[in-house]
């Protein structure tokens, strides 16, 4: 018999239906046994009568978490058979219906869990969680939050393409990206001893689609930085890329600023933006006022349901870096405010340039960075001078932007806000590991699968790596 979704068992009052899924729960009263069966769409009490012998023994041996296919007669529940919930009223997972088994077949057994799937698992521990976390994604909890995180992607995808932006996949093995953070590598068996990386984020790509004159790029974008992780960071994590030629600052800022205000009333209604338009400040204003540059502005900080976004802007260019020299405070291709332009090409007090770069703030966290860059190449080969590269190292690590600047690059800038941040707040969750589906813990490690893992000696032999660190 074809399936039903338990969602629409409503449509099938007195019919006969089969539908499959878990066994959430057994309620043995004897003479009445009650399943409550779930699958992706909802849960439904079931239950067999002992005049259905064979529905009613198989009933009996079934155990939570068992695969089942049941067939039965949808029958609407007696008015006071519905529990409610005592605190909201609301009708309890079984509903207003109840399936009346005939037959039900199991479709596979199982062991019993290592920790309870149905509860909201935050006091269980987290390594049990990330190993089996298969079983861990079945809680309820954890359905929404990745159901929600796929409506957000969703979300973003639709607002772009609505405002013209192409989506373009740019490639995971590339060449270094000078952002700041360790890079993770991938030995080439071609060309032994040399490497690809995988990207800290599109940065070069993206600016590389406006040389190509695609004017509005995005991205649903992985990103991986060997950095050590906190709540709201992983080594793999996702970012809502995008960049726009012939813009201004304050263009992506609105763009910006229309989109989340567009996201929260389509998906988030029920929460509040504390300030619409939201609030700005200079980085100066905000390391001065909260000693900050990502202040958290909520009035109430036990409100749930508070959305304090907040800009920051004027980044300083460069800071000192662990040799006492400069580094890019954000990356090098951001280009330098206006009013700061002759002090930068003076070399002087390079501490206090400004670049025109930009954050969003959520909650007191960074949801998000972005810049106008530098389309210029002498203006390019500058930064880089100034961060200690050599003309031949420019050459060597940086001589595709520099030539592309050359061929007629347009004016341009962007943004790309986290999306495991962004979900991670809406869905009040306290660290992004509860957001992603396979996350790692805090040592960047798979507990689930074993990663990161040895490989085999043949294999090491074809990239022709020979390992210091013997076991
Ligand atoms: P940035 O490095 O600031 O900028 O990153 C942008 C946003 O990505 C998210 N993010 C992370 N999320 C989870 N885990 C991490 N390890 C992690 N690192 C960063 C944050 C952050 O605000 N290419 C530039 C953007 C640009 O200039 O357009 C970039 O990647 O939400």
């Amino acid at each position: 018999m074809k399936r039903t979704y338990i969602k629409d068992l409503n449509n099938f009052i007195g019919k006969e239906v089969t539908i499959s899924g878990w066994v959430d729960i057994r309620r043995d009263h004897g003479k009445l046994i009650f399943i409550d069966l779930r699958d992706m769409s909802g849960k439904v009490q079931a239950v067999a009568l002992p005049n259905n012998k064979d529905a009613h023994e198989i009933s009996g041996k079934l155990r939570s978490e068992w695969v089942v296919s049941a067939t039965g007669i949808v029958n609407k529940r007696p008015e006071k058979m519905i529990s409610k919930n005592k605190e909201t009223g609301e009708i309890e997972p079984q509903g207003d219906i109840e399936l009346e088994l005939k037959k039900v077949e199991v479709l596979n057994e199982a062991l019993t869990p290592p920790f309870d799937v149905r509860s909201d698992g935050h006091d269980i521990n987290e390594e049990a969680r990330l190993k089996y976390r298969y079983l861990d994604l079945r809680r309820p909890r954890m359905q929404k939050n990745i159901r929600n995180r796929d409506k957000i992607i969703s979300f973003f995808r639709d607002y772009m393409h609505k405002n013209d932006f192409v989506e373009i996949e740019t490639p995971i093995m590339m060449k270094g990206t000078p952002e700041g953070s360790r890079e993770y590598i991938v030995p080439s068996r071609l060309e032994k001893g040399k490497f690809y990386v995988l990207p800290q984020s599109p940065q070069q790509f993206k600016q590389l689609s406006m040389v190509a004159g695609f004017e509005k790029y995005f991205q649903i974008a992985r990103c991986f930085r060997d950095e050590d992780t906190r709540g709201d960071r992983q080594p793999e994590f996702t970012q809502l890329d995008f960049e726009m030629s012939f813009i201004t600052q304050e263009e992506v800022l609105q763009y910006t600023e229309a989109m989340f205000i567009e996201l929260i009333k389509t998906l988030y209604p029920h929460k509040n933006i504390s300030s619409t338009p939201f609030p700005r400040l200079t980085y100066k204003e905000s390391v001065e006022k909260y000693g900050s540059d990502k202040p958290d502005m909520r009035k109430d900080k036990n409100n749930p349901n508070e959305l304090a976004f907040a800009w920051v802007t004027d980044f300083p260019m460069f800071e000192k870096s662990e040799d006492s020299g400069l580094a890019a405070a954000h990356h090098p291709f951001c280009s330098i405010k206006d009013d700061d332009v002759e002090k930068f090409m003076s070399g002087k007090d390079l501490l206090s340039v400004r670049a025109n770069s930009y954050d969003l703030v959520l909650n007191g966290y960074e949801l998000s960075s972005g810049s106008i860059r530098i389309h210029k190449s002498d203006m390019q080969s500058k930064v880089f001078e100034y961060l200690g590269v050599s003309a031949e190292d420019q050459q060597k690590k940086f001589g595709h932007m520099l030539e592309a600047f050359k061929y007629g690059t347009p004016p341009h800038g962007g943004f790309a806000p986290g999306i495991d941040r962004i979900v991670m707040l809406l869905e009040n969750e306290p660290n992004i590991r509860e957001v992603i589906a396979f996350a790692k813990t805090g040592e960047g490690r798979d507990l689930m699968m074993g990663a990161p893992a040895e490989v085999a000696e043949k294999q090491l032999k074809e990239l022709g790596i020979e390992l210091k660190i013997k076991k």
